[in-house]
This record gives structure tokens, C-alpha cells and sequence, in this order.
């Protein structure tokens, strides 16, 4: 049987208990791959991968290899093909008496992460390792791990894949579709409320989807709004940040690249920007992505792009370019 070695950071979190099986069921790497986790944590609650480690072996998957728990990123990450970090905190929990609110508060306390996580993936991950950012703000620790990891054979992305698939939802509810009937969605920027989801390159059925909508109003009010505050919507509503969603988005992102991306589709995700639509290089920004058949990442060309949406992919490049400046001593 084939073997595919995964690391996954803060796995005894929330997420990461929603990750856990679908990354070892073979429903992600398929049923010919045995896959091999590495889990790490903090120190201080390692111990409860234990109890992680014992449900994956009582679940009986024929496709799970060895789980391995760590808390030292340098013997977690020697020979990792994937490696997702989801490890760090989340907004809405309150730390030393203040109420973490904002991505911004977020930057500092999770940036420092991400310094030690790149370098050691640089080292120690394989040469062609992919490396997924789920832990918040993504693009920046994203940015910051990658400078780090400094291994250009390498490929880091910023999960984005959670707003494509929410931005999907509100279109199918909003048309009475399929999820399956609305392809090419793109997420640009930032995974914050600055993000933009464009609705003129996404497709129903083949056409433009704002075309197909011929709801203006609805797309640059309602539908923008909720996407891009759904996360905050789901704090409020759930008391916690998403998890059973935000782990589904890293299982598609993963399966994304793992085989040729369909002519008649793209997916989301945010990654180093080669200069690409004007995006300034050395962002990780979101982008529509295609793989190859050998799974390598690369941005979808040329699409058209109207004012109105150079606007909003303008607002976000700022954004993250006011990021990457508040953590200038990470780099
Ligand atoms: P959680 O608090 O339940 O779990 C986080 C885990 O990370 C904890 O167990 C913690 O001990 C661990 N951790 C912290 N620092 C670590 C480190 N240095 N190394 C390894 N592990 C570490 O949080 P959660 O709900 O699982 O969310 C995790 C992150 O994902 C948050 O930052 C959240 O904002 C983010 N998130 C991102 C998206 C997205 O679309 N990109 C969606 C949802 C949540
Ligand atoms: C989300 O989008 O659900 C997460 O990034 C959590 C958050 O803080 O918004």
C-alpha cells in the first residue's frame, strides 16, 4: 500500500478532532493509502492526543498507518508530505481578561507560531512538501512560516476554501441550485471580512453566475455581507469558532491538489503571489488555483476583472499589506 505522511498542528483543538478521521477514513488520500499522522500539540495538553490516538485505531480504518504524537515541531515534520497548522488560538476566547475580538488582535499572539513551524518545516518536511495554513489570521502566519521554511520547492497556502464553499451555499440557496451546479468560485485576498468572492468568473451551468443571478443589489449587499462575516456569525451563534466546516475546507483543499483540477473548475485557496493581477509579490494571497496531474499549484490566468471587483481586491491587498507590516520582525 501506497503511504502518505500527515502532520497536523493543535490537533487535540476543535478542529482538529473534526480533521482527524476524515484525513485517516481514506475518504481524503483513498483507499489504497495508508496514511501516517503525526499529531502535535502544546506541552501542556499533548497527553490528550493519546485519547485522539486510541479513537482513530477504535474507528478500524484499514487506511490509518501510525499516529505519532509531538510536541516538537522538528521531530513532528521529518519527512511530512502535507502538513496542516491548524494549531493556534481562535477568536472569541478571552485571554488575561480581554476579549480577543479581531483578526488583528490575533496577528501577534499566533504570528510567533508560525516562525518556529516554517523553519522546521523547511528542514525536515519532504522537498515537495504542501504545507496548509488553517490557523487565524491564515494568510499572514501563511506569509510568516513560508519566509521561514524558505524552501521554495515547497508549496504554502492559506485555507480560503471554507469562504468559497460558503460563498457556494449562499448562491445555491439563493437560485434553488446544487452546490454542484456552481463551479469556479474564488476567493481574493485575505480570509477576513476583506475578502472578496467573485460571482462574475464563478459559473453556473456554464454561465457567468452575477449573470445568472441578475441580482446586483443581492450580490453587493446581502450576499458579500454574509459571506464575509459568516465567520463572526458562527462565533456568535456557536459560542466557538467553526470547526465540523473549517476541517471539511482543509479535507477539500487536500483533495483539490491531489489529482488534475477539471477543465470546467477551480478551486480557492490564498498563496505566494507572483505578481499575478497586479497582487504585489510576497502576499500570500487568495487566488483561483488549478493543479496538475503531479499536483502542482498554479494561478488561473487572465480572468476578467471589473472595476467594481478591483476595488474590493484592492481593499484586501491593503489589508494584508498592512498585515505583513505589523509583523515586519517575524519575517
Ligand atoms: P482550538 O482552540 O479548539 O484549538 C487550537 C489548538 O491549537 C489547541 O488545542 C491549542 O493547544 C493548539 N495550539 C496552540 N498553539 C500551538 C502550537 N504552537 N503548536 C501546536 N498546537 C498549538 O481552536 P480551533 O477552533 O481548532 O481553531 C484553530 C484555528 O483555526 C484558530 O486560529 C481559528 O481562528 C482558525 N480557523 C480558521 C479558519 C479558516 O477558514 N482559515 C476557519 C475556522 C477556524
Ligand atoms: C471562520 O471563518 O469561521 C474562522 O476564520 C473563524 C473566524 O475567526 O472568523
Amino acid at each position: 500500500m501506497k503511504e502518505v505522511n500527515v502532520l497536523v498542528t493543535g490537533a487535540a483543538g476543535q478542529i482538529g478532532y473534526a480533521l482527524l478521521t476524515r484525513l485517516a477514513s481514506g475518504e481524503t488520500f483513498g483507499s489504497d493509502v495508508k496514511v501516517n499522522l503525526n499529531l502535535v500539540e502544546v506541552p501542556q495538553v499533548v497527553s490528550r492526543l493519546e485519547g485522539s490516538r486510541m479513537e482513530l485505531e477504535d474507528c478500524g480504518f484499514n487506511t490509518l498507518g501510525t499516529v505519532k504524537n509531538f510536541s516538537d515541531m522538528n521531530e513532528a515534520s521529518g519527512d511530512v508530505d502535507w502538513a496542516l497548522l491548524v494549531g493556534s488560538i481562535p477568536r472569541g476566547i478571552t485571554i488575561n481578561g480581554k476579549k480577543i475580538e479581531e483578526r488583528a488582535d490575533l496577528l501577534k499572539i499566533n504570528g510567533g507560531i508560525f516562525t518556529e513551524q516554517g523553519k522546521a518545516l523547511g528542514e525536515n518536511a519532504k522537498a515537495d512538501a504542501k504545507i496548509l495554513v488553517v490557523g487565524n489570521p491564515a494568510n499572514t502566519n501563511a506569509l510568516i512560516g513560508c519566509t521561514h521554511g524558505n524552501n521554495e520547492s515547497q508549496t504554502w497556502m492559506a485555507m480560503t476554501a471554507l469562504d468559497a464553499n460558503r460563498a457556494k451555499a449562499q448562491v445555491a440557496n439563493k437560485c434553488n441550485l446544487e452546490i454542484s451546479d456552481i463551479k469556479k468560485m474564488t476567493i481574493w485576498g485575505n480570509h477576513s471580512p476583506t475578502m472578496y468572492p467573485d460571482l462574475d468568473n464563478a459559473e453556473i451551468k456554464g454561465e457567468s453566475a452575477s449573470g445568472w443571478i441578475n441580482d446586483q443589489n443581492w450580490i453587493e449587499s446581502d450576499f458579500l455581507r454574509i459571506v464575509q462575516q459568516r465567520g463572526k456569525a458562527i462565533i456568535d451563534a456557536r459560542g466557538a469558532s467553526s470547526a465540523t466546516s473549517a476541517a471539511n475546507a482543509a479535507i477539500d483543499t487536500v483533495k483539490a491538489t491531489l489529482s488534475e483540477t477539471p477543465e470546467d473548475d477551480w478551486f480557492s485557496a490564498a498563496v505566494l503571489s507572483d505578481g499575478s493581477y497586479n497582487v504585489p509579490e510576497g502576499l500570500i494571497f487568495g487566488f483561483p488555483l488549478k493543479a496538475d496531474a503531479n499536483g502542482k499549484v498554479s494561478i488561473v490566468q487572465d480572468l476578467p476583472i471589473s472595476d467594481y471587483a478591483q476595488g474590493k481586491i484592492e481593499l484586501t491587498t491593503q489589508e494584508l499589506l498592512d498585515e505583513k507590516n505589523d509583523i515586519n520582525d517575524l519575517l
